[in-house]
């Protein structure tokens, strides 16, 4: 490459760096894998070392990436937030670990631990108090977060035991998998876009100005790294494990997160164990990272303008696989949001056969720019869901078209629409568009919603199908006659059909107004605006501010509320299901029967349950004379369990001899 050709390839990386460095940090919306990230950074380091006159200031090979957003204060760290030198092969571990070996020393000890995908924090805290939490930002100074990070609960606010009195915990902040799942499944419930994937998510979570809905998404943390002036340690190893004594999250030794060893050996095994076992954890890690443990050698090993030489982190290889794309369908959801999917040639991959990929939405099929018979790369990482990541643009066959995303519907043909702002698509045609119309009802007797026994999907599908319902309301208008036209519909199943539907009455409002599947109020939009509106009407009557003004309602779920009253048949729809006795105002204060069944009964209650809401089951405990506790001790009656009771609860009920029931036993006793 002669001089001129290296400046422009130079110039075209660096933008191309800040490009995806902006993506990733700021925009949460990664388009590249980091493999392929450090490709095109390893490809500028190498030219800007042959033709160090191109190489600025502010190239990306000298800067760790992030970037400031506005909403937060900036602050200066007291110690630049370093990156790690990336690794993807064994090989440069071993060369990594040559390098240090040469310095001589007799004994080097390393620290293996893995490397968490997800934000990067530095905690400070003085005389054992949490003083401040910042983010990586651009290394030298990041934001201000900590109200956010105040909210997570495993960040002690005060510590115990013989801390410094002054230091810098660093650690990162992540997703756990089950809370990811939990927020995504509320998201899809409310008619939200869900989220691409836990890091993601933790770092826009952590960006929230308001912390109360950072405090309900469950975030976690594991903090790995202890920095301060004469802190009494020699060692990263003892320094981490001590921080554990002061009451912080560090990495469980006993479950290999963190693990100290002598030899190389040692390090590999570490490597190929958690290649294999990463699948196995209750949060996403994208590699390991190897560090030295004694912070002598540390010292004299320094750093690099952009990461320590002590320290390199081995990234696991996201397995990819090429296949065709053999044609896009969209399916239409019960809000009309509409997700276009890539049909491919069955392929393997992580061991599943992967035949569909979701495209989530027309911007995203442009980025990818996809045309008719392309081969596209799929990868799968931590996450279960197949994605495509690319496209080989050396198999594209010439005169093939452009995909081009749906104009109209393709179970209506509607002419689609998209709001200002959303990334989605929208069939508007919510009446009488059929996926839409058996998406609402499915929704509305749902196990969280209306939960309606002896009805599921298939039947809902016959019955819309038969034109005997079009609507939720429609649902307790159903007779016995009618129902066993149906095929495979015998008499015990119109039965029970019935019998649920009629039970459905008895669910609280709350419940309800989930149920009723207005666009963005998912099961806790629902619960707060029952608490504070108290009835159907008060909330159809509320003004777009009164419906602000209720803690986590924004102006996006004000503005459907309101949408969804507006319309006449959304009226006409709740005066039927009113007229059908369903509970549409909270059910008045209980009155306490001191001499109920359960007078004097201390219960805890743990769990899901199948008829009732936890609170609900509380209630029916106080109306009937008993009380509610929320720990298990001596002084327990009874534990009331329903699915997925905590262990630890359930091990304490049985070390103390006090008897689990279950819902049902609970009924029967009042
Ligand atoms: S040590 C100076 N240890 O990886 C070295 N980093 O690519 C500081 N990370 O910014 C980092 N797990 O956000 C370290 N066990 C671990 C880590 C870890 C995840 C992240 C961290 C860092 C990034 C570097």
């Amino acid at each position: 490459m002669n001089r001129i050709e290296a400046q422009k390839r130079i110039e075209k990386l660096v933008e191309e760096l800040n490009h995806h460095n902006h993506l990733y940090y700021i925009e949460n919306k990664p388009a590249i894998s980091d493999f392929d990230f450090d490709l095109l950074l390893v490809e500028l380091q190498k030219l800007e070392e042959e033709f160090p006159e191109f190489s600025s200031e502010n190239s990306p090979t000298k800067k760790v990436g992030g970037d400031i957003t506005k909403k937060f204060d900036t602050v200066v760290h007291r110690y630049p937030m370093l990156s790690l030198s990336n690794s993807y092969s064994k090989e440069e571990i071993m060369e990594w670990e040559n390098r240090i070996k040469k310095l001589g020393y007799e004994q080097i000890e390393y620290v293996c631990e893995l490397k968490y995908d997800g934000v990067a924090i530095g905690i400070s805290y003085q005389n054992g108090q949490f003083v401040r939490a910042v983010t990586r930002g651009d290394g030298v100074q990041g934001e201000d977060i900590t109200n956010n990070v105040k909210t997570i609960k495993t960040v002690p606010l005060l510590l115990k035991g013989d801390y410094p009195d002054d230091f810098e915990i660093r650690g990162e902040i992540f997703f756990p998998l089950n809370a990811f799942h939990k927020l995504n499944e509320e998201r899809k419930e409310s008619g939200e876009a869900e989220f691409a994937n836990p890091r993601n998510s933790a770092s826009g979570t952590l960006k929230l100005q308001d912390s109360r809905i950072v405090a309900s998404r469950g975030l976690d943390c594991f903090l790995y790294g202890i920095y301060g002036e004469n802190l009494p340690f020699q060692t990263h190893y003892d320094s981490v494990i001590k921080a554990k004594e002061w009451g912080l999250k560090i990495p469980f030794p006993e479950k290999k997160y963190i693990y100290k060893t002598k030899s190389i050996d040692g390090i590999m095994d570490f490597i190929q164990y958690w290649d294999i076992e990463r699948n196995s954890l209750p949060f996403e890690i994208d590699g390991v990272v190897l560090k030295v443990n004694q912070y002598s050698i540390q010292n004299e090993l320094g750093f690099t303008a952009k990461s320590p030489r002590w320290a390199i982190a081995y990234k696991f290889k996201t397995e990819r696989v090429e296949t065709i794309i053999e044609w896009v369908s969209y399916q239409v959801g019960r809000t009309g949001a509409i997700t276009p999917v890539a049909n491919l040639t069955p392929v393997s991959l992580g061991g599943t056969v992967v035949k569909r990929a979701s495209l989530h939405n027309s911007d995203q099929m442009e980025k990818l720019d996809l045309y008719e018979g392309d081969s596209v790369y799929v990868e799968k990482g931590g996450e279960i869901i197949p994605k495509i990541v690319g496209v080989n643009l050396n198999k594209r066959k010439s005169n093939t078209e452009k995909i081009e995303f749906i104009s109209v519907c393709p179970e209506c043909n509607t002419t689609l629409t998209r709001n200002d702002g959303e990334a989605q698509h929208y069939c508007p045609n919510e009446k009488n568009c059929p996926p839409q119309i058996k998406g609402k009802i499915e929704h509305f007797i749902s196990r969280k919603a209306m939960n309606i026994d002896g009805l599921g999907n298939e039947t809902v599908d016959t019955l819309v199908s038969k034109g005997l319902i079009k609507n939720v309301a429609d649902l307790y208008e159903l007779h016995f006659d009618d129902l066993l036209k149906i095929e495979r519909m015998a008499e015990k199943s119109a039965n029970n059909l019935l019998k649920g539907v009629e039970e459905s009455k008895k669910v609280s409002f709350e419940r309800v107004l989930f149920a009723l599947g207005i666009r963005f109020v998912g099961e806790t939009v629902a619960k707060k605006l029952a608490k504070e509106f108290k009835s159907i009407e008060d909330i159809a009557f509320a003004s777009e501010e009164e419906l602000i003004s209720v803690d986590e309602i924004g102006e996006k779920i004000a503005f459907s509320v309101r949408h969804y009253f507006a319309q006449e048949e959304n009226r006409i729809l709740i005066e039927r299901l009113k007229n059908h006795g369903l509970q549409l105002s909270v059910s008045k204060e209980i009155e306490v029967d001191t001499n109920g069944n359960l007078k004097g009964k201390i219960f805890v209650v743990s769990g899901v349950f199948k008829q009732f809401s936890r609170d609900e089951i509380k209630a029916l405990i106080e109306k009937n004379g008993g009380k509610n506790a929320s720990s298990i001790s001596s002084k327990t009656n009874f534990v009331l369990a329903g699915e997925n009771m905590g262990p630890a609860k359930l091990q304490k009920a049985n070390e103390l001899g006090i008897p689990i029931i279950s819902e049902e036993d609970f009924l029967k006793m009042i």
